[in-house]
């Protein structure tokens, strides 16, 4: 048995706060593995969908959920969103869109779902050491990371940055609706019952509103004793 102790640093925080690039900064950087775990909740629900099961199935449906949800990610290259590979497939741009946003946050507040995704999460734990990027990496998944790092930056400049993301990606957005969405979501995903998204008691917060992506690495680089 390996009982080498496998290092974690959680990246948790809002949406558009800079977790991914930040993330797959560290990775890049560290040469270690990646979780997104926001993907994973998205890839979820773009298999339940295209498989047609509803939530009031999942349970009945389970063996086959288990048996076929198998996601991999791939930190892939500066500038381009972490790859989500599921059976062997690169769906990125499958899941990273608004429309399985939706359906995500609304999967995601299922104390069901969260009870499914949370040993798929412990299993991303591999040497040489695992980035988690989430909501509750550091406060309920990796609750004894080495170093837990929170993220936040104000609600007008994450709408700015995930319209930049989108646009990249080819998808026109309106920035009102944009708003209102990042602003419903927050709601959703700060008040909910099961893990609601706060940072945990020994994380460093950051607030990335007014720093580039390379001064947010040199900050939380400061804390890595690895
Ligand atoms: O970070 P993201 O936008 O890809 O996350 C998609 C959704 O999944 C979002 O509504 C929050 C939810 N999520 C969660 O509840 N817990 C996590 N650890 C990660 C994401």
């Amino acid at each position: 048995m390996n009982d080498q102790i496998v290092p974690v640093i959680t990246i948790d925080g809002p949406s558009g706060a800079g977790k991914g690039t930040i993330a797959q900064m560290l990775a890049l950087d560290l040469k270690w593995n990646i979780l997104d775990s926001g993907a994973l909740y998205r890839t979820l629900a773009y298999f339940m969908s295209k498989n047609h099961i509803a939530l009031r199935d999942f349970e009945k449906k389970l063996e086959f959920i288990k048996e076929n949800f198998i996601v991999k990610f791939d930190p892939g290259v500066a500038d381009e969103p972490v790859k989500v590979i599921f059976h062997d497939q690169d769906i990125t741009n499958k899941v990273r869109n608004e429309e399985i946003a939706k359906k995500t946050s609304f999967l995601a507040s299922d104390p069901l779902i969260r009870t499914f995704i949370k040993p798929c999460q412990r299993e991303f734990k591999e040497l040489p050491g695992l980035i988690a990027d989430g909501r509750d990496m550091g406060t309920v998944i990796f609750t004894d990371a080495q170093l837990k790092v929170f993220l936040t930056a104000s609600l007008e400049e994450r709408a700015k940055r995930r319209q930049t993301q989108l646009k990249r990606q080819g998808s026109e957005v309106n920035m009102r609706l944009l708003l209102q969405e990042l602003e419903e979501r927050d709601k959703k995903d700060t008040e909910r019952e099961h893990s609601p998204l706060r940072p945990a008691d020994d994380s460093v917060i950051i607030d990335t509103s007014n720093l580039n992506p390379k001064e947010v690495l040199k900050e939380i680089k400061k804390y890595i004793q690895i």
